[in-house]
């Protein structure tokens, strides 16, 4: 394939992509966004395979390496549970960083091309900065998914004086860089090269366990920013431009997605980076301090059936333990059930209910939920008051109301779906365990709040059941 045959597939890659963040925006339209990748990604690999750039011999090892690469991404996809996909993401992140760091010292030792004078001084600060971000990327990345797939703990490790530390390795980096760049020779440039390295990798891995169970699809988010980030600077080491584009495209969108989600939670972003706040991984909740008193009300399915079938204007919101206990189809029965018989079933999702962004819409989406019933936070905030039934379904931080009224809670000010507003409230998990941000929740021991105990799936078949008998 001609360089210039290679640049327009290149020009028409880079548009699917746009054209598929953009459908990704809105669920009905995110499966197209999805084909729209697909092919923008099949057409960049396929001008870059046969492009000018690889010779024939390089070809065997190309396609070597696309059949492993793709045999374990078949296997992970296949295997893996909806509920694992944020750790699964963020592993894939952590690889996006170490080709970054392994493109960025392959370059460096590459003899084949000559730079001279300042094309020089470039082409070593991107790898710089390539292995830099790379890195980073790699070793948060990779405590992100420990964290998240509970292998290491979710509670913050706040070192002495973290923040002069961060600083501290920052500026050891770039007085490195400046060595690096002085550098008369490739084996001169290699040790403050490593040593930056070293650093980076320590960097990541202190700046993601330093942040809590509570920000951690924040910390997600923002590692897919990096990954971006460092895409694009493979990009600039290879020259090549789909790279850089495609790199910005994700660190953008990464960053814009943490932005939304800061806001979503309240939570500065800053302040999010600097670490320190949300405690727990859903353990039960502690006695004493500032525990709610009261008692909890449990029902039964049989009375929930009852409670539903009288009422006229029903919200449902699901959270991560709907995923967990793959609830979706039964609610939707339910809802259907409902709607029949004229009640006004909606939904009303959180910003960053269960455990990835848009979590739960892509599950209802997977029962056939109609969309336009499906509302989020901001849209049905102000209806819980004229609504009968507020059916909270393995959901917890997202409805806790210790956020708006508790200025001592570590959840204070993060918005939160009022379902206590409502004439019922009724809550379907398991126990009295918190939720992921590891803090009591008050609305349980509401005088309007009810308690359904079991796990949603079966508790929901029960509903459903009674709601037919
Ligand atoms: P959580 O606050 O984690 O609460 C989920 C609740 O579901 C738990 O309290 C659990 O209680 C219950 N549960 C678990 N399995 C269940 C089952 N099989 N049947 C019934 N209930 C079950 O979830 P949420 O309200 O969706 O809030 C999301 C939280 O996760 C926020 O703190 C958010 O910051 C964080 N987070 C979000 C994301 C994104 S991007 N969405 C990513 C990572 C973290 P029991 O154990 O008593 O059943």
């Amino acid at each position: 394939m001609s360089a210039s045959l290679a640049n327009v597939a290149y020009i028409g890659a880079t548009i699917l992509f746009i054209l598929s963040l953009g459908g990704l925006a809105n669920p009905e339209t995110a499966r197209r966004g999805n084909l729209y990748g697909i092919v923008g990604m099949t057409i960049a690999v396929l001008a870059t395979v046969l492009g000018p750039r690889v010779t024939a011999g390089g070809i065997p090892w190309i396609v070597g390496a696309l059949a492993v690469g793709a045999g374990i991404g078949l296997y992970a996809a296949r295997k893996v549970q909806m509920t694992q996909m944020p750790e699964l993401v963020a592993l894939m992140h952590s690889l996006v960083g170490l080709a970054a760091c392994l493109v960025g010292f392959a370059s460096y030792v590459d003899t084949s091309i000559e730079f001279t004078g300042a094309e020089k001084t470039i082409h070593e600060i991107e790898i710089y900065i390539g292995i830099f971000i790379g890195a980073v990327t790699f070793s948060g990345s990779v405590i992100a998914f420990g964290k998240l797939a509970g292998r290491i703990s979710g509670k913050p490790v706040l070192l002495p004086a973290r923040h002069w530390l961060n600083l501290a390795a920052l500026l050891v980096v770039v007085w490195l860089g400046y060595a690096f760049i002085q550098a008369p020779g490739i084996g001169a440039g290699m040790t403050p090269l490593l040593i930056m390295t070293v650093i980076a990798l320590a960097f990541g891995v202190h700046l993601v366990v330093a942040i809590g169970g509570a920000d951690m699809p924040v910390v997600v988010s923002m590692l897919n920013s990096y990954s971006g980030w460092a895409a694009a600077a493979t990009g600039f080491m290879l020259a090549n431009d789909l790279l850089i584009v495609t790199g910005a495209l994700v660190g953008s969108s990464g960053a814009i997605l943490s932005y939304v989600m800061c806001r979503a939670m309240n939570r500065n972003f800053i302040s999010v980076i600097a670490g320190g706040f949300g405690t727990g991984e859903g353990a039960a909740a502690q006695a004493g301090g500032a525990q709610p008193a009261g008692e909890v009300v449990a029902v039964s399915a049989a009375e929930t059936a009852e409670l539903l079938r009288e009422a006229k204007a029903v919200v449902i919101v699901p959270g991560y333990g709907m995923a967990v206990a793959q609830a979706q189809h039964t609610v939707y029965e339910i809802t259907k059930f409902l709607r029949e018989k004229g009640v006004n079933v909606r939904f009303g999702i959180h910003p960053v209910a269960g455990r990835m962004p848009g979590h739960m819409n892509v599950l209802l989406a997977e029962a056939k939920v109609p969309y336009d019933i499906v509302l989020e936070m901001d849209e049905i905030n102000d209806d819980f008051p004229d609504t009968d039934v507020a059916m909270v379904i393995g959901a917890n931080d997202i409805v806790n109301p210790a956020a708006e009224d508790d200025p001592s809670s570590p959840i204070a000010g993060m918005p939160v779906l009022q379902v206590w507003k409502a004439k019922t409230s009724i809550v379907m998990k398991r126990s009295m365990a918190s939720g992921y941000a590891g803090v009591d929740n008050p609305l349980f021991y509401k005088d309007n709040n009810r308690m359904l105990f079991g796990d949603a799936k079966k508790m929901l078949d029960e509903v459903l059941v009674a709601l037919k008998g």
